[in-house]
């Protein structure tokens, strides 16, 4: 990775620019798989200001920033119902990709999911293909399906766990 960029806890002032990684990185992701209205759905459930600025209150986010502050990267990892810890987001900017900044959340999310548990679970997308080839490459493997209860023609929800 990049010498100047690093990766930190994310603080109450980032939420702006952690959001703004979601309204970036999630049209060309679910665009072509899903359309523009998932897109639009996901960006007001998930990515709200008020959504963000709860998860970093809680302590669940990681993000990348280069020398001059900007965030290119985050991760958020938060208690799942079983105890097993779960990243919901791991999302880097489309100009950063490729450079190892996805490697080095995922490696403060291992950190994170550590500090409770024996393993870090995720979902990914059936579809998204290159994240789905990231996480195998980083010792993910699938552990289930599951389908949306509202759009079952949806593409299915792959379930995949790590050990950290
Ligand atoms: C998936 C994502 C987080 C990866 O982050 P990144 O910064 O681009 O990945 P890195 O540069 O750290 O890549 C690390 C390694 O994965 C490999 N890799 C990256 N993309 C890959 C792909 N599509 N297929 C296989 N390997 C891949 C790289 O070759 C590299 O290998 P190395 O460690 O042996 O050198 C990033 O591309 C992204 O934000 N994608 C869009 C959003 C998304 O889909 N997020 C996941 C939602 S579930």
């Amino acid at each position: 990775m990049d010498d100047s960029i690093t990766i930190r806890d994310a603080v109450p002032a980032d939420a702006p620019a952690v959001r703004e990684v979601g309204l970036v990185t999630w049209p060309p992701t679910y665009g072509p798989i899903m359309g523009d209205a998932y897109v639009a759905d996901g960006l007001e459930r998930y990515w709200g200001l008020d959504f963000i600025e709860r998860l970093i209150a809680e302590g669940r986010v990681s993000v990348a920033a280069t020398a001059d502050g900007a965030v290119v990267g985050m991760t958020s990892v938060s208690p799942g119902e079983d105890g097993i810890p779960v990243m919901w987001k791991l999302y880097v900017h489309p100009d950063h990709h490729g450079k190892g900044v996805g490697s080095a959340l995922l490696r403060a999310a291992f950190a994170r999911a550590a500090r409770t548990s024996d393993r870090l679970r995720l979902d990914v997308l059936d579809g998204n293909d290159a994240a789905h080839a990231f996480y195998k490459a980083k010792g993910f493997r699938e552990t289930g399906r599951s389908s949306d209860e509202e759009n079952p023609e949806w593409p299915d929800t792959v379930w995949m766990e790590a050990p950290v």
